[in-house]
């Protein structure tokens, strides 16, 4: 496999072409457990190698899931009905939020993500020079790219939140799951309708994204599925939405993303209800631990990975190589913070469903997420609670 300096060395277009393809085996070689590694490859190779979410419409998959009915119609589960009775109280129409509010992403008086999300300094320092309206375009490409990625994320949800629906046992998580597609169809319509109202950009699916959704759509074991979007997907959705939902100083996205996160809540919620006592009472060590090395190794992609090349693709593809683009991101003031919340809200999550075991532990101490462990998880934590703690931060 070609080393990081052998890259170095070639020209720059070459090394332009060839880093994507190394960056995807370097992810793919990394995994150690050999289950995970066969069920995630096929996704990586489409995702990362065929690129197959940039590929134009349609993108197909194909699914076997099991769907589990139940003619007797059993209250098999109060606290998921509980849910389901919150759901229904709880809707709203996106009609109804202020969309008359006149959006224009490069006003510096009201603007989506703070100037400062991004170290303006460092890119100076490797000769690349911005004027005062470049900084604002760029912090705006930077916002649309999170929109659109939320956006894709969104569409992943609806259709994961459609099989689980399908394929759980508990009558009253399919009656809750009901409410969840619904839900998970008016976030497509506003983030959508945002985008295209408001930003005047869509971006791309990011690959690594892609290699989630397509791995998580494909399993046919309905508790990955349910790891991959409810827990995983959904838990780090929640915390970049409370980030952006704090950060921002655009009203109309601040009001849509309120909404959004007090659904994502109960989404969260869930997902913890149902996998707490399955992983526990259903499965053997080895499943238990297959399903861990997998959310260690989703955790890491999005730790890793999710580092907007869209955006640099657009901007600075012939001024930085990938790597450079990386750092930069990684180290920017506005990426950490997204890191640190996302996470905060995960690792809890993964405690509570028992995915934290002491094997795996030392993984999560070496990535740096061992800090997020004695955190809320979903389970404690309301969608007006979570609004209430972002308001008061
Ligand atoms: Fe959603
Ligand atoms: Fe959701």
């Amino acid at each position: 496999m070609l080393s990081d300096k052998v890259l170095d060395n070639l020209p720059h277009e070459i090394r332009r072409r060839l880093e994507p393809y190394v960056e995807a085996v370097q992810l793919m070689t990394q995994t150690s457990n050999a289950k995970v590694l066969r069920s995630m490859a096929p996704s990586g190779v489409r995702g990362l190698i065929l690129q197959r979410g940039k590929q134009g419409v349609p993108t197909t998959m194909p699914s076997h899931h099991r769907v589990y009915f139940d003619w007797t119609y059993p209250n098999d589960q109060p606290e998921m009905r509980e849910l389901y009775t919150r759901a229904k109280e709880q809707q709203w129409n996106g009609d109804d939020l202020p969309w008359d509010i006149d959006v224009d992403p490069e006003n510096p008086e009201k603007p989506i993500i703070p100037r400062q999300f991004m170290d303006f300094e460092a890119l100076r320092t490797r000769g690349i020079r911005l004027t005062d309206l470049e900084e604002r375009r760029l912090n705006a490409s930077v916002a649309s790219w999170m929109l659109s990625q939320f956006l894709h994320g969104e569409q992943g949800a609806l259709f994961a939140a459609a099989q689980v629906t399908e394929a759980v046992q508990f009558f009253d998580g399919k009656l809750y799951g009901a409410t969840q597609v619904v839900d998970e169809g008016r976030h497509v319509e506003v983030f959508h309708r945002y985008l295209d109202s408001k930003m005047n950009k869509l971006y791309q699916i990011n690959d690594n994204l892609f290699v989630i959704i397509d791995a998580l759509i494909q399993d046919s074991r309905w508790d990955v599925k349910f790891l991959g979007m409810q827990i995983m997907v959904e838990g780090l959705a929640l915390g970049a939405f409370g980030t952006l939902y704090q950060m921002t100083k655009e009203p109309m996205l601040k009001q849509l993303l309120k909404m959004v996160i007090q659904d994502e809540a109960r989404h969260v919620h869930y997902g913890v209800l149902a996998l707490r006592d399955h992983f526990r009472d259903e499965l053997s060590s080895g499943e238990q631990r297959e399903r861990e090395d997998w959310a260690f190794e989703v955790a890491l992609l999005m730790r890793n990975r999710f580092l907007s090349f869209e955006v640099y693709e657009e901007w600075f593809e012939h001024k930085l190589t990938r790597k450079e683009w990386a750092r930069f991101v990684t180290d920017s003031p506005g990426f950490a913070i997204f890191r640190q919340v996302m996470f905060k809200r995960l690792v809890p999550n993964l405690r509570e469903i028992g995915l934290l075991s002491d094997r795996i532990k030392p993984h999560y101490d070496r990535a740096g997420l061992m800090q997020y462990f004695d955190g809320e998880s979903a389970t404690q934590l309301s969608g007006d609670k979570l609004i209430a703690d972002l308001d008061a931060a």
